[in-house]
């Protein structure tokens, strides 16, 4: 029987988890998940850990949930461990999306200065997640969730010399999935090649003969039901620069392809129905109360409204495809190797990969297009100095790093954003 570890497992997104998990029993025969959170998460981990039990009960088979606030007994001996915790919860994001905000610049939980700082929270807990998986599970894999996914699969990488990991997003999973309707195909008719960083990928997409069918799915991509996740606003992207790139980019990079609009309704919505955060606690809470429902057995609907949905569908089927080396392509964050040439062996990248037994095998993407190259490496850059500043608690690193992102204006108004964020973030910043 398998055992599965899940750091942050109060958060709203584990029936989506559990529900992956029951989807694939027979593939995957679990025998005990664990659910690890903290002091400040208990309530919620009781609750969505009391439903999570109830989706199994209602299944045909036989798993227990424990919960826990001791991460080292969850860890003991388990198998895979996934984590979607969040330092700080919600109000840390709000800080995040509003303090950026307040001085013209992009709030945003994975870009800009917020990403950042979430950064600088989070990878200090990956690392030690890392140091307590050599002692009590040496063999297990890391499966992450916790954002910036990308920068923080390459912490455990890089700072914490630990390989047996890959980073996930729901984001190419919605374009995989929504995508091939637009131009009527299923999909399994379409073959996807996806490269870049988590939240700075690009994609392209041939028929099942080879022709190339970025173009036709660009012409549908104007329209309502678009795959985009519901956290984006949809600013639409130029025309005449997808038809240079011909490429499809990732919802995120029309924070940096329309900044401009993008910071433009940022700063109305948060003058109105608040930040992202502040609408999501809402989501939040409508959720935990239905958790609360001793009848209710399943996921409710009420779970895609939130960005991460099909969470599980990358989550699970990782998992099952280790487990089972179904050699499934997935779109992970993992060790380059080549896959984009334009980027160092040694870094993480999101690519098209095949997950098998030993991991994720990367399809070679290939030199990208000038635009897009000259992106990518100014944005590695940007990550490299971020988790070197993470690890190293470094002003002067973390400085740097604000200075080469695209969405910061350099100069006195950024460094006061990021002071400001260094004291409103103080508690969870240890290492500064
Ligand atoms: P959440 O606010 O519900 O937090 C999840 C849980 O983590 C909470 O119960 C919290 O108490 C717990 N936690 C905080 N610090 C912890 C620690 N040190 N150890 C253990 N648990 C801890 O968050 P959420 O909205 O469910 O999101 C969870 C994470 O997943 C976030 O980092 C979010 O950015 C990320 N996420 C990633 C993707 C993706 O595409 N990779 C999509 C959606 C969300
Ligand atoms: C998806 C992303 C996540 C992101 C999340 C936010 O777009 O893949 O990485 O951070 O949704 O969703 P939320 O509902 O919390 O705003
Ligand atoms: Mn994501």
């Amino acid at each position: 029987g398998i055992k599965i570890a899940t750091i942050g497992g109060g958060s709203s997104y584990t029936p989506e988890l559990m529900e992956g998990f029951i989807k694939r029993y027979e593939e995957l025969p679990i025998r005990e998940i664990w659910l690890v959170d903290i002091e400040a998460g208990k309530e919620k981990l009781a609750i969505v850990g009391a439903m999570a039990q109830r989706m199994w009960d209602a299944s045909p088979y036989d798993v227990k949930i424990h919960m826990t606030l001791d991460r080292e007994e969850a860890l003991k001996d388990a198998d895979f461990v996934t984590t979607q915790f969040r330092v700080g919860l919600l109000n840390a994001r709000i800080k995040d999306e509003r303090i950026p905000a307040y001085y013209g610049m992009i709030g945003q939980e994975t870009n800009g200065p917020g990403g950042m700082f979430k950064a600088f929270r989070t990878v200090p807990i990956i690392l030690e997640i890392v140091e307590d998986m050599k002692r009590l599970c040496p063999n297990a894999w890391l499966i992450n969730f916790a954002n910036p996914s990308g920068m923080v699969t390459e912490a455990v990488v890089r700072y914490g010399k630990w390989d047996r990991v890959i980073g996930l997003c729901n984001v190419p999973v919605m374009a995989t999935m929504i995508e091939p309707a637009l131009i009527g195909k299923e999909p399994d008719e379409l073959i996807y090649k996806f490269a870049g960083l988590n939240h700075f990928h690009w994609h392209k997409v041939t028929d099942s003969h080879g022709n190339d069918v970025t173009m036709d799915i660009i012409d549908k991509m104007y329209q309502e039901d678009n795959g985009l996740p519901k956290n984006i606003f949809d600013v639409p992207f130029y025309r005449e620069q997808l038809e240079q790139m011909r490429m499809i980019p990732c919802g995120y990079h029309r924070y940096y392809y329309r900044q401009e609009e993008m910071l433009k309704h940022a700063l109305e919505e948060y003058q109105t129905v608040g930040t992202r955060a502040q609408q999501v606690k809402q989501t939040e809470a409508e959720l935990f109360e239905l958790y609360k429902d001793p009848e209710l057995d399943h996921k409710p609907e009420q779970l895609q409204q939130r960005g991460g949905a099909y969470y599980s569908d990358a989550a699970c089927e990782t998992i099952a495809s280790i487990y089972a080396n179904k050699n499934t392509q997935i779109v992970v964050s993992t060790k380059n190797e080549g896959a984009v040439p334009d980027l160092p062996a040694d870094c993480v990248v999101e690519v098209t990969a095949y997950v098998g037994g030993q991991g994720a095998r990367n399809v070679a993407f290939g030199e990208l297009p000038t635009a897009e190259k000259g992106w990518l490496q100014v944005m590695k850059a940007m990550e490299l100095l971020t988790i070197e500043a993470a690890v190293t608690g470094d002003y002067n690193t973390a400085l740097q790093a604000f200075t080469i992102n695209p969405l910061v204006p350099s100069g006195e108004t950024a460094k006061r954003v990021m002071d400001e964020l260094f004291i409103a973030h103080k508690a969870y910043l240890p290492n500064f």
